[in-house]
């Protein structure tokens, strides 16, 4: 018993002291003091970096959360209207969540466009139009229909009204608004449309209200220089004006003493010369006429039939495309009368083959409501061969067809994208190839697309 308790003793007695730890020796060695005295100092340090360390690491995890939290909740609420994952990572890289989450945009047509990268982000509420509740009217969107979207906004319709109009009416029903007068009432002009669906199509369209106030907001040409001004109800040419190159008719083609611009002289000239190579003749019973002409012409009617009958049959003076020197009355001979004419062989073929002669026919029967004029049979416009063509496949009257793809626009705010001019540039969108192709098809096709890229 006795011996542990002395081997304890002897433990204390002989305990083991680090000279940094002795008292003594410190005082002895104040050097080794002073060593200790900054190693504790530094211990300090060391733990007040780990604090701050853990401080940034905080925040970067707070700023983290407060990131990542909103984009989850986006992306959630993106997915709740109905758009896939692919959708929401193209959205999120157009930079345009707040946008479609703030206005509930959505169709199933937005969401595959989003994903398929199709989508033409300046057009995103057009895009909520296409649904199934609309497949009666539209089932995509194209080029074309975002220039008819833009014209309406450069026509004062707002956003909310061309939206409507767009989930309510075919392409063809929308058109002949860019010819009308701004209509503030849009829901009565779909109305209107709607229940004559049952006679209306692409080739004839008839309404009950009357949209046009005919000579009520007139306008001067816009480039009386060029081949495609459009000259109507709308827009007036100055009594001053007269084609540049005015050339006189041969009497084999027309009546006695016509005239037209030149290079519709040589249209002309090579579009019946077509029609007699298959055994149809036709002349020009009128072609170029000046102001005065056109005045006296009018009153005529007008002293005959009454101004209303008069204007839905003959332009007021300055209003006529016979001023520009590109329109022409035809007749299938030269003695009959141009009213005869829509009962004709020529007409069938004239009216079939125009466009690739440079011509239109310029009043259609079914379009009164938009040109304003009963139907034409004999009345003809040169455009150039590209663009006849253009406006002929369009379906379109040539009211609608300047007015949607040629006019300038009112606002350069709303003219659409480069591109988008572009693809709707009836130009640009027919190859040279094919021109080429054409030209050595006939020599009557030849001299029309040579006549076609003088004007164009
Ligand atoms: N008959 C056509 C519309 C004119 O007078 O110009
Ligand atoms: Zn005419």
């Amino acid at each position: 018993m006795s011996q542990p308790q002395k081997k304890k003793k002897k433990r204390r007695r002989y305990k083991l002291v680090w000279p940094s730890q002795n008292p003594a020796y410190l005082k002895e060695h104040p050097e080794l003091a002073e060593k200790k005295k900054r190693k504790k100092k530094k211990r300090h340090l060391r733990y007040q970096l780990t604090w701050q360390g853990w401080v940034i690491i905080a925040t970067a995890v707070a700023i983290a959360l407060a990131l990542i939290i909103p984009r989850v909740a986006d992306d959630s609420k993106l997915k709740g209207l109905g758009y896939s994952k692919t959708s929401i990572a193209a959205i999120r890289k157009d930079k345009l969540v707040s946008t479609i989450l703030d206005n509930k945009w959505y169709s199933e047509y937005l969401d595959q466009s989003f994903s398929d990268g199709t989508v033409n982000t300046d057009y995103l509420q057009l895009y909520t139009t296409v649904t199934s509740a609309h497949s009666d009217v539209i089932t995509a969107l194209d080029d074309r229909d975002f220039l008819l979207y833009s014209r309406l906004l450069d026509k004062g319709y707002t956003v909310t009204q061309a939206v409507r109009l767009f989930g309510n009416l075919h392409f063809w029903e929308i058109t002949p608004l860019l010819v009308f007068d701004y209509q503030a009432d849009d829901q009565a002009y779909i109305d209107d449309c709607v229940s004559h669906r049952d006679v209306n199509s692409q080739d004839h369209f008839e309404l009950s209200g009357s949209y046009y106030t005919y000579y009520g907001n007139t306008l001067p040409v816009e480039d009386s220089s060029n081949v495609d001004m459009l000259v109507n109800k709308t827009y007036y040419l100055d009594s001053t004006y007269t084609p540049k190159d005015v050339t006189d008719l041969s009497s084999y083609y027309a009546a006695t003493g016509r005239q037209l611009a030149g290079t519709a002289a040589e249209a002309l000239k090579d579009w019946c010369n077509a029609g007699r190579d298959v055994g149809v003749t036709f002349y020009a019973a009128s072609a170029y006429r000046d102001y005065d002409s056109q005045d006296t012409l009018y009153n005529n009617y007008v002293g005959s039939m009454g101004q209303s009958a008069a204007d839905a049959a003959s332009a007021r003076p300055g209003f006529s495309e016979h001023q520009t020197g590109y329109a022409v009355d035809i007749a299938a001979t030269n003695e009959d009368d141009v009213e005869e004419f829509k009962d004709t062989k020529a007409y069938t073929w004239t009216s079939t083959n125009c466009m690739d002669y440079g011509w239109i026919l310029r009043y259609p029967e079914g379009k009164e409501t938009i040109t304003g004029y009963e139907f034409e049979s004999w009345h003809y416009r040169y455009l150039g061969k590209e663009l006849a063509q253009a406006v002929s496949a369009s379906h379109l009257t040539y009211d609608e067809y300047y007015c949607l793809y040629l006019k300038g626009w009112d606002d350069e705010a709303n003219k659409p994208s480069d591109e988008i001019i572009a693809a709707n540039d009836y130009r640009t969108s027919t190859s040279d190839t094919s021109a080429a192709a054409d030209s050595s098809a006939s020599p009557a096709a030849s001299a029309s697309a040579s006549a076609s890229s003088k004007t164009n």
